[in-house]
Parts: structure tokens; C-alpha cells; sequence
């Protein structure tokens, strides 16, 4: 059975006719065609399906896309500005924090409510926020440096 809902990606409010049972990473992909939230585990576990809900990290393959009506949702695609990237992507590439990338649009997700929270954390109070977040290729120690060069860029301070 299908329903019409209101959802609202990266500022851009849309009615979309989704099945009851359609995740609201299903509905991103499908239906706005934004492709950076990914599918990986599908259940809650490694973070590539991350986006931002009135500015918390959601896993979307989790969230029933009914369920997301009346969220400010923010997908990768709505970070940069323009063509300037946001100092947290910056932060990704000067640093060669990804190697395939696919778990990188949710470690940036996850690390912008981070560093809203704590603009400045230690390297253990990262790999404790981004527990939720995995990489199967494993390139947490540039992952790391990517989030505190991304701290110190956000606080004004000189990024080595
Ligand atoms: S695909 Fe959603 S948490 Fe893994
Ligand atoms: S860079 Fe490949 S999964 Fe993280």
C-alpha cells in the first residue's frame, strides 16, 4: 500500500508516493536521487546509510520514510556551499581519510554533529563518537586526523 508524504532533503520539500514499509534510505535514493547515503549492513550497524535529522545522525535503512515527514533531513550532497566544500569534506580529502569511500559521506555526517557538540575533541572522544560508523577498508587513523584537522579548521585554528 502506498502513501504520500512530505519530506524535506537538503532544503528541497518534495511529495513522494512510498510503500509503507520503504526506508527513508530507499526513498532518498529513489526518489530524490541522492546517492551518497549508502546501503551497507542494512540493519543498524556500520553507518554508511547516515543522514542528518533536525541535525542528529540517523541510520536511514532503520527509519520508515512515512516516519521522516516533518524532519529537516541533510544528506552528504547538502554539505557543501555551492561549489565550496565544507571544511569537515575539506578535512576528508587533505588528509586522504577514505580509500573505496563508501562509509565516507557517513563518518562526515556523523563528524559535523560531533563537532557541533564538542568543537573540540580529543582523538579518543572521536573513535568514541564514531564507534557507530565502520570502514571496511580500515582507514580509521586518517579518519581520525580528518576529524580533528576538521575541528581545528572550524575553530579558526592554523590546520598543520
Ligand atoms: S546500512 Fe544502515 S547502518 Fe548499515
Ligand atoms: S574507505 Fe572504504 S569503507 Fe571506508
Amino acid at each position: 500500500m502506498r502513501q504520500i508524504v512530505k519530506l524535506k532533503v537538503n532544503g528541497l520539500e518534495k511529495e513522494v508516493a512510498v510503500e509503507v514499509y520503504q526506508t527513508l534510505l530507499e526513498v532518498i535514493r529513489e526518489e530524490f536521487k541522492l546517492f551518497g547515503a549508502r546501503e551497507g549492513c542494512g540493519i543498524g550497524m556500520c553507518g554508511a546509510c547516515t543522514v542528518l535529522a533536525d541535525g542528529k545522525p540517523i541510520s536511514s535503512c532503520l527509519m520508515l520514510a512515512s516516519l521522516a515527514e516533518g524532519k529537516d533531513l541533510v544528506t552528504i550532497e547538502g554539505l557543501a556551499d555551492g561549489g565550496t566544500l565544507h571544511p569537515i569534506q575539506q578535512a576528508f580529502i587533505d588528509e586522504n581519510a577514505f580509500q573505496c569511500s563508501y562509509c565516507t559521506p557517513g563518518f562526515i555526517l556523523t563528524t559535523k554533529t560531533l563537532l557541533e557538540e564538542n568543537p573540540a575533541p580529543s582523538a579518543e572522544e572521536v573513535r568514541a563518537y564514531l564507534a557507530g560508523n565502520l570502514c571496511r577498508c580500515g582507514s580509521y587513523v586518517k579518519i581520525q586526523q580528518a576529524v580533528l584537522n576538521a575541528a581545528a579548521r572550524l575553530r579558526g585554528a592554523a590546520v598543520r
